[in-house]
C-alpha cells in the first residue's frame, strides 16, 4: 500500500523563539518570503503525499489563512498588474488536500500524533515536523520521498537521522540501533534516547523530524504515560513499538533545519538567501564586507 496521508504538527507553542511567537506561529516564520510550514507542505507533496492532516492549535490561525484563498488580494494584485504574483498567491496549498485538527492543550509532540488517529485510520502514514526544513544535497530526492523509497521495500516504521557532532547529540533524540548487514545507511533501531549526554550518547545519529510510521504507533502512543515536562512524548512510543515490531533508522542524504532553534533558522535564513538570484549576489557581497570588518556603505 502507498502511504498518502501525512500529518504535519505545528502546535508548539516556539517559547524558544519567543517574544517572536508570541503572536506568530514559529512553522510562520519566513526564509526569506516563503514560511518555514510552506517548505514541508512542499515537500510532502513532491514526495508523493495526496492528503496532509495540519495540527495547529490556539493563535495559530496565521497557518489557516495562509494556506486559504484571499480574495482582496489576489484582486488588488490583480489590479496593480502583478497578475503572476496573484496566480502564485492563489495556488499556495494548492498541490495537497490539506486538513486541519486542533490540539487544546500543548502535551507535546506525541498527543499531537495522537489527534490523527482517527483521520489516518488503518494506513501506514508519513510525519513531518512543521518546524523542520529538510534539505537534500543537489541531484538527491526530497527528504520525505526517500523515506518513502525504503517503506515500500521493507513495509515498516522508519525514522530519518543524521549524523550530528558529540558535543551536539543533548539536543537531539539520539538512535541505538544494529546495523543492517547489507546497507550501512539503515539501522534496526532498539531504542531512541532523548537528550542524552555526550558520554551517555549510545551514537551521533539523530532523528531529523521526518518519519513514517505504521498504525501500530497509535496503540503505542496511547500506552505511552507522559513523559519528560508532563508531556506525551513521540520517542517514548517509538520505544514502544521497537518492542512491538521492527522499527528502522535510515541515515539520509539530506541536511535538517530546526527552525524552533535560533541559531539554526539564521543559518537557513541566510543560505538560502545566499542561493538566490535576487538576493545571493549582493548579500554574499555584503557578508564579505561585514566579516572584513570594512567600512559599511550607507544606506
Ligand atoms: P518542538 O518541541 O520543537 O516544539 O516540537 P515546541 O514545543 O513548540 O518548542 P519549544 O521548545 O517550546 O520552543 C516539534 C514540532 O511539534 C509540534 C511543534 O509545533 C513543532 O512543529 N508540537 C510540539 C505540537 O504540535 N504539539 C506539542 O504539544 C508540541
Amino acid at each position: 500500500m502507498q502511504v498518502r496521508k501525512a500529518v504535519i504538527p505545528a502546535a508548539g507553542m516556539g517559547t524558544r523563539f519567543l517574544p517572536a511567537t508570541k503572536s506568530m506561529p514559529k512553522e510562520m516564520l519566513p526564509i526569506v518570503d516563503k514560511p518555514v510550514l510552506q517548505f514541508v507542505l512542499e515537500e510532502a507533496a513532491e514526495s508523493g503525499i495526496e492528503d496532509v492532516l495540519i495540527v495547529t492549535g490556539r493563535g495559530k490561525q496565521a497557518i489557516e489563512n495562509h494556506f486559504d484563498y484571499n480574495p482582496d488580494l489576489e484582486y488588488f494584485l490583480r489590479n496593480s498588474g502583478k497578475a503572476e504574483l496573484a496566480e502564485r498567491v492563489r495556488d499556495i496549498g494548492e498541490t495537497v488536500r490539506i486538513h486541519y485538527i486542533r490540539q487544546k492543550e500543548q502535551l507535546g509532540l506525541g498527543d499531537a500524533i495522537r489527534l490523527a488517529r482517527q483521520h489516518v485510520g488503518q494506513e501506514p502514514f508519513a510525519v513531518l515536523l512543521g518546524d523542520t526544513i529538510i534539505d537534500p544535497p543537489p541531484g538527491q530526492k526530497p527528504g520525505l520521498r526517500q523515506l518513502l523509497d525504503l517503506f515500500e521495500q521493507i513495509r515498516a516504521s522508519i525514522v530519518a537521522v543524521h549524523r550530528v557532532p558529540r558535543e551536539w547529540v543533548a539536543r537531539y533524540g539520539i538512535v541505538e540501533g544494529d546495523p543492517d548487514p547489507f546497507d550501512p545507511n539503515l539501522l534496526r533501531l532498539r531504542r531512541l534516547v532523548e537528550k542524552p549526554s555526550p558520554p551517555e550518547a549510545p551514537s551521533d545519529l539523530a532523528i531529523a523530524g521526518r518519519y513514517v510510521f505504521t498504525p501500530e504507533i497509535f496503540d503505542a502512543l496511547d500506552c505511552t504515560p507522559r513523559g519528560v515536562g508532563g508531556e506525551i512524548q513521540l520517542t517514548d512510543a517509538m520505544n514502544q513499538l521497537a518492542v512491538d515490531e521492527p522499527v528502522f533508522a535510515l541515515a539520509w542524504q539530506a541536511r535538517r533545519f530546526d527552525i524552533g532553534n535560533r541559531l539554526e533558522y539564521a543559518k537557513c535564513f541566510v543560505e538560502f538567501a545566499l542561493r538566490r538570484s535576487d538576493t545571493g549576489p549582493e548579500l554574499r557581497a555584503h557578508i564579505a564586507r561585514l566579516l572584513a570588518g570594512g567600512p559599511e556603505p550607507l544606506l
